[in-house]
């Protein structure tokens, strides 16, 4: 598998495996972006003992000789950030020069954080988004508003940062008041001397990204998009609402990073072999049975950044085939394989049920997939565990019937495959012999 400038993109409700994929196929990159999300995401690399969750930071930064870059249309908590940056160097990751943060960046500040967590106490019944209380939401709302969002420039310009921000404080102070049980105003005196504070920690990172980006592809660096939750969660092509508030298909990439659309060579879908999902929203396949129980015990499907049991259910190919046509996999990356093992027979979701008709396609209307019975197509299971395959040929015949028939759903060949959480318990297709 040869693959030129890459994005690697969660075809799911995220959590499918991108950071144990980004760090398999970093080796042969030069450069990986961050294009999308923020602390809301948890991307697990697992380096013999050592277990890196990295929720700003590409997972590149594990590799020496790696330029990591977090382009702008991703949202920057400096406090989170820094305390990412300190914990990884605390465990040896040097973190320099190779660091890019972009000056165009939109910027969480606490009252973000604040409001995304009011906002879901408050949530009537059914309403709750089930975020990652990370001021996600807030932050790329306020980033759309125009007129309080703070980018990461501003930070460099102290006396115009100090009365955009007093400005700000003194409208979220009223406009929290005013709608929730607030009763702890923030002090915009204190959160500027705060965020002054960290922008001088952060200035060596921040450069114009875009630039910086250009001026490697033209230097021949070879690029890995590293993308963010998944595509059923992009704020347009997913479960609206139940969504994040970025665009994390690979749509998103040309205006998260700031590079043409052309400059993407190959896109790598991630999967896992069944669905999971983190938080609220429609989920069609989901199992409320013991072997959902036993796909979450066995996967351990509890969330990196928030540590909430996952929910899950059988592979959804009507979703995940909606997020291949927007993202247009040229490889597929099957993960957790493995967890399905010792299972007798394996369904997946072919087409919906709904108000007396069959649906093929993902519907836009998020009631309508809350009402949806999936219609299955069966598979047979296999027994033995896969943890040690390294090439295809060795997987069960069962298994690679499984693998065929979700590359034939989801129209890209199944190029890599997860067989476990450890960094060598992948195969890649096509290297045999
Ligand atoms: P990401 O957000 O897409 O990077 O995924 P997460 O890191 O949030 O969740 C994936 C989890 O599955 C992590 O705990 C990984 O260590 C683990 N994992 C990744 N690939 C495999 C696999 O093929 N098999 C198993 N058993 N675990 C895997
Ligand atoms: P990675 O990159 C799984 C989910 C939240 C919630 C919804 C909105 O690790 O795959 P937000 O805090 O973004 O406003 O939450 O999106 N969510 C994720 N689920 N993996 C993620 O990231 C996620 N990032 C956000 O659980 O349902
Ligand atoms: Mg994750």
């Amino acid at each position: 598998m040869r693959l030129g400038h890459t994005c690697v993109v969660g075809l799911q409700w995220g959590d499918e495996g991108k950071g144990k994929i980004v760090d398999s196929l970093v080796e042969h990159f030069d450069v990986v972006v961050r294009y999308a999300g923020g602390a809301n995401a948890g991307h697990t690399v697992v380096i013999g003992d050592a277990r890196f969750a990295l929720h700003q930071l590409p997972s590149g930064i594990l590799r020496p000789g790696v330029a990591s870059i977090i382009g702008c249309g991703s949202a920057i908590d400096p406090p989170l950030l820094l305390g990412e940056i300190e914990s990884l160097r605390a465990r040896g990751i040097a973190i320099g020069d190779n660091l890019r943060i972009s000056d165009r960046a939109q910027l969480v500040f606490p009252y973000h954080r604040r409001q995304d967590v009011l906002a879901e106490q408050a949530a009537l019944p059914g309403g709750k988004l089930g975020t990652t209380a990370r001021g996600i939401g807030p932050c790329y709302a306020d980033k759309v508003s125009r007129r309080w969002g703070v980018r990461v420039c501003e930070l460099y310009h102290p006396p115009r940062f100090t009365a955009r921000l007093s400005e700000i404080v003194a409208h979220k102070n009223a406009y929290l008041t005013s709608l929730y049980d607030f009763r702890e105003p923030f002090d915009a005196q204190a959160l500027t001397t705060e965020y002054l504070g960290f922008a001088e920690q952060l200035r060596p990172f921040v450069c114009d990204t875009a630039l910086y980006l250009s001026e490697l592809l033209r230097a021949g660096r070879r690029v890995l998009f590293e993308g963010a939750q998944g595509s059923l969660l992009d704020i347009d092509h997913g479960t609206y609402p139940f969504v994040t508030s970025s665009n994390t298909g690979v749509g998103g990439v040309a205006s998260g990073a700031g590079v043409p659309p052309r400059t993407i060579q190959d896109v790598v879908g991630v999967v896992k072999a069944y669905s999971t999902r983190v938080g609220e929203g429609p989920f069609p396949t989901e199992l409320h049975d013991r072997i959902g129980d036993d796909i979450r015990e066995r996967g351990r499907e509890f969330g990196t950044t928030t540590g909430r049991p996952r929910r899950t259910g059988w592979f959804d190919a009507v979703a995940a085939g909606y997020s291949s046509m927007i993202s247009g996999p040229t490889h597929l990356a099957v993960m957790h394989l493995d967890t399905l093992s010792g299972l007798e027979e394996l369904r997946v979701c072919v087409a919906y049920r709904a108000r007396g008709r069959v649906l093929n396609s993902f519907p836009a209307d998020t009631p309508l997939l809350n009402e949806v019975e999936p219609v299955y197509e069966t598979l047979p299971g296999w027994t033995e565990p896969i943890g040690h395959c390294r090439q295809v040929s060795q997987l069960p015949a069962a298994a690679r019937a499984y693998l065929d028939f979700l590359s034939a759903r989801l129209s890209a060949p199944v190029s890599i495959i997860g067989v476990g959480p450890e960094r060598d318990q992948i195969i890649f297709a096509g290297r045999e012999g």
